[in-house]
């Protein structure tokens, strides 16, 4: 894992954006994992100044979304609208390259499948971004005896859903006990990882994932089996490495 030290999260985003918005260029055709949450929100901002000043052009890239709450909708924002006001609205994306998680679906576990044959039509994720849960979780993999491989229903610890109820009015009971996520083996199976975490709260999970065993009861460990992966931490969540 090579570990990139920023003093602030804004300088952190500010790079990320540039290299995404260079593989773009080099690769138009490029498949991209993206994240939701608050991590990810500078890169965002920092995409959608850097594409329309550069004018940088989207219509060949795919994006495909990491995980997406079962049921929200009606009870508060899907993952999907976050990310349209975030970046979709924002660039010449294709709508049909915005590939999604359906949480609303009939069949769930049929939609789980849909997505890994999407993933696999599409060749792969060139550069899957990800952020980290306090618990270590990356996508809706949450810590447990064992990892679901493959795209699957996840049950959303209660961490996590307090967690997420700036999407939900606050309320953590309108927070979604289920959700759709990636599996672990259909995140390492990206060709590249950027790793993205900030604050004070992710320290002990960063320090985990990197200088702890790989264990199912911190998901993002796994990460050290990865042959690419690229860790970007501001101060903060650096502050617990023991090589600082
Ligand atoms: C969201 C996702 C989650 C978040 C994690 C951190 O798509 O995959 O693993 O990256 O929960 O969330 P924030 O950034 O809100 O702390």
């Amino acid at each position: 894992m090579r570990v990139q030290r920023f003093e602030q999260a804004a300088a952190l985003a500010s790079a990320l954006a540039a290299d995404l918005i260079g593989r773009i260029q080099r690769t138009p055709r490029l498949v991209i994992g993206l994240a939701t949450g608050r991590t990810p929100m500078l890169l965002y901002r920092e995409l959608r100044l850097k594409t329309a000043a550069q004018g940088v052009d989207w219509s060949l890239v795919h994006t495909l979304n990491l995980d997406e709450f079962v049921g929200a909708g009606a009870v508060g924002q899907r993952y999907r609208d976050f990310m349209q006001e975030e970046l979709f609205a924002h660039v010449n994306l294709d709508e049909r390259h915005i590939h999604f998680l359906d949480g609303r679906a009939a069949d769930l576990g049929a939609e789980c499948d849909r997505y890994e044959r999407t993933i696999a039509e599409l060749g792969g994720i060139d550069v899957q971004i990800l952020g980290i849960g306090v618990n270590g979780h990356i996508g809706f993999n949450e810590p447990g005896i064992a990892l679901h491989p493959r795209t699957h229903v996840a049950r959303l610890e209660l961490s996590t859903r307090a967690r997420n109820t700036w999407l939900f009015d606050g309320a953590v009971e309108r927070v979604p006990e289920l959700a759709l996520s990636m599996g672990i083996e259909t995140i390492v199976d990206a060709r590249e990882i950027v790793l993205l975490a900030t604050g004070a709260e992710k320290a002990e999970a960063v320090q985990g994932m990197i200088e702890g065993p790989v264990t199912p009861t911190l998901p993002a460990s796994v990460l050290q089996r990865h042959k690419s992966v690229t860790v970007m931490v501001d101060g903060d969540a650096a502050g617990r490495l023991s090589r600082r």
